[in-house]
């Protein structure tokens, strides 16, 4: 089996739990300090040892993938103006990075939007990144999947613990821990109800696939929401090939959501080392 270069960023989605802001702006395009959400998952990509990305979006101007590109304009007035310091700033990926942009009118499931992008991944294994699942990991979590990958030769998704009142919220996986942190699964569903599954094992947003699953897909009827999901896509390929879930290393937020956004906000503002003190001083002005 071939090693992991391309993934899939689905980024089609309405962002209905950011309204009225994604009104205007689609929710990759969202900041998370000065960085559009997006370009935390592309980073990761791109350190995970993967060389090229498709999204899947419904703006047809391509706006995400024209902020990865040069504005030769902008860097060429900066450099007029000597600020070295705001190029550093830029998104710089390519050229070890390539951008591809596959249009989807209508959102109709993640598991659709992964469909989409079938004619430019071909027949090779591939990630999927859900852009509004931030990981930060010391070792990036698409590095921890390949791992497996590599080792297995099969699909493998990421999964984190969840309390019994959020089981509703994500695709819950049950199986069988063969090895540190790795499971075997055995069964998927999307947002079961808790007295459908005794497991706590979410899936969060990484994945690994075999190029098999897009066959899968294209016999995937509606699911949850009457939409394509990508987890009934899972479940038709577990009926063929093994699968795993490897319970990732890292601090996951959903900044898909109002408050999570608003955290992903303070996380990586705490991490600057230069607005910690003050952050923290202003954080506790709020509360006393
Ligand atoms: C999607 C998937 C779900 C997964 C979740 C992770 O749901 O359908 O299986 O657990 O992402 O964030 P969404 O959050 O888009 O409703």
């Amino acid at each position: 089996m071939k090693k992991v270069k391309k993934a899939i960023i689905p980024a089609a989605g309405r962002g209905t739990r950011l309204l009225p802001i994604t009104k205007i702006v689609c929710k990759e395009l969202v900041p998370i300090l000065d960085r559009p959400t997006v370009d935390y998952a592309v980073s990761e990509i791109q350190a995970s040892g993967m060389t090229h990305i498709v999204f899947v979006t419904s703006d047809k101007e391509g706006a995400i993938k024209n902020y990865f590109l040069e504005d030769s304009t902008l860097k060429q007035y900066l450099e007029e103006k000597n600020r070295l310091d705001l190029i550093e700033l830029l998104p710089n990926y390519t050229p070890s990075l390539s951008f591809d942009s596959v249009h989807q009118p209508l959102p109709s499931g993640l598991g659709a939007a992964v469909l989409q992008a079938q004619s430019a991944i071909g027949e090779e294994p591939f990630a999927v990144t859900l852009g509004d699942d931030i990981i930060d990991a010391q070792v990036p979590v698409l590095k921890q999947l390949t791992n497996v990958f590599d080792d297995k030769k099969h699909s493998v998704i990421s999964v984190m613990e969840v309390s019994q009142a959020q089981v509703p919220m994500y695709g819950i996986v049950e199986g069988e821990l063969i090895g540190d942190r790795l499971y075997k699964i055995n069964r998927v569903i999307e947002k079961p109800s808790p007295h459908q599954t005794k497991s706590r094992l979410a899936i969060i947003g990484r994945y690994i696939f075999t190029p098999n699953l897009f066959e899968c897909l294209k016999q995937t009827p509606k699911g949850k929401g009457g939409e394509i999901q990508l987890t009934d896509a899972v479940a038709l390929l577990l009926q063929n090939e093994p699968i795993y879930a490897y319970k990732f290393k890292g601090t996951r937020i959903d900044a898909g959501d109002k408050l999570g956004l608003l955290k992903a906000h303070l996380y990586f503002g705490a991490k600057e080392l230069k607005w910690k003190k003050e952050l923290k001083t202003f954080f506790d002005s709020l509360y006393s």
